[in-house]
């Protein structure tokens, strides 16, 4: 045969597969997101996702030194208050959850980056990511609120704030709640372009975060649309964001690599609960490999243009990286 291109040509050994890449990936693009809760000596299997635990600050502790023998050092915390109220107050109370979870792990691991997701979900009595006026979250009400909680997880040592919220105008907000603080060095990863997905699905169970009547449409973005990720990607750099996050990953590799090409921050993907959860469950059947799934999974998110990955699978994919399984 007469063909002048064979691409199979550059498939015939794994040196030269590893070679002709597109895709490289590192573990300092990792963050690992878990989950605190109050009290001494807690360490709670989260029935919905195998393998992932709330930890009491003393147990988080030692799950930190564990990430950072695996090469991760980058977290993210999520507050499981015991009090939640119609604010939310204990997300920005000073010697709430995640401000102790923040100062124990900066005074033991100062080599720990820090990110606070903030939000009100988890604090609040009904659920809603915001202040209710009737049934319906109140943005401009909900603002006040939100750049206090960033202001104070930079205070407990936060490094970084991701607001996840939705709210419009939070980025400025926060921007100025941070840089009246004292906090101009701070950055915040906005959860830019976060749709109401259904992903989410076992995170509400881990952090008891599941809005007590109707659902979180009226904030998070509707999955049919594109051209709205455009819209808040550029909204929230406007404001000031130094990060922008999609949210969720799988399924939305389309969105990742529009963020990327109309905007000139680095990208983030959030590889969500329920992402996490099908691959485990299914690997648990003995229907899918779990590694290699993981793997391509996590490959798709870097090739579609993440820079920066949150995954539950942080420390697997970090082994599966030394490996040379991916990347
Ligand atoms: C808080 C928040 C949620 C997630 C991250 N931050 C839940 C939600 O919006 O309902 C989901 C993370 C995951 O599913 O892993 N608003």
């Amino acid at each position: 045969m007469d063909m002048a291109m064979r691409p199979r040509r550059l498939r015939t050994s794994e040196t030269l597969r590893r070679m002709v890449r597109e895709t490289r990936v590192s573990k300092s693009a990792l963050i690992y997101p878990t989950f605190v809760v109050e009290g001494q000596g807690r360490q709670e299997e989260i029935p919905s996702m195998a393998g992932q635990y709330r930890y009491s600050v003393d147990k988080l502790l030692y799950k930190a030194e564990e990430m950072l023998e695996a090469g991760i050092d980058k977290m993210m915390i999520f507050g499981i208050p015991d009090h939640k109220d119609a604010c939310g107050s204990e997300a920005y109370a000073e010697h709430g959850v995640v401000q102790q979870a923040m100062a124990a792990l900066k005074a033991r691991f100062p080599e720990l980056y820090l990110i606070g997701d903030v939000c009100m979900c988890e604090y609040t009595s009904h659920g809603h990511c915001g202040i209710l006026e009737g049934d319906y979250v109140d943005n401009d009400k909900t603002l006040p609120y939100i750049a206090r909680i960033a202001a104070s997880q930079a205070a407990a040592g936060a490094d970084m704030v991701a607001p996840s919220d939705m709210m419009d105008g939070r980025v400025a907000a926060i921007r100025a709640a941070l840089d009246e603080a004292g906090f101009v060095k701070t950055p915040i990863f906005s959860y830019a372009v976060k749709y109401a997905s259904a992903f989410y699905g076992p995170f509400r169970e881990a952090a008891d975060s599941a809005p007590a009547f109707g659902d979180r449409k009226a904030y998070q973005m509707d999955w049919h649309n594109r051209r709205e990720a455009v819209k808040e990607a550029l909204a929230d750099v406007a404001e000031g964001a130094d990060l922008l996050m999609v949210k969720p990953a799988l399924a939305y590799g389309d969105i990742i690599s529009e963020v990327k090409a109309v905007t000139d921050v680095p990208v983030g993907a959030y590889s969500v609960s329920g992402e996490y959860s099908m691959i485990k469950t299914c690997a648990a059947h003995g229907y899918v490999d779990e590694t290699a799934i993981m793997c391509e999974v996590a490959g798709a998110a870097f090739r579609a243009g993440a820079d920066v990955y949150l995954t539950y699978f942080a420390k697997e994919l970090a082994r599966a990286m030394e490996e040379g399984r991916l990347g």
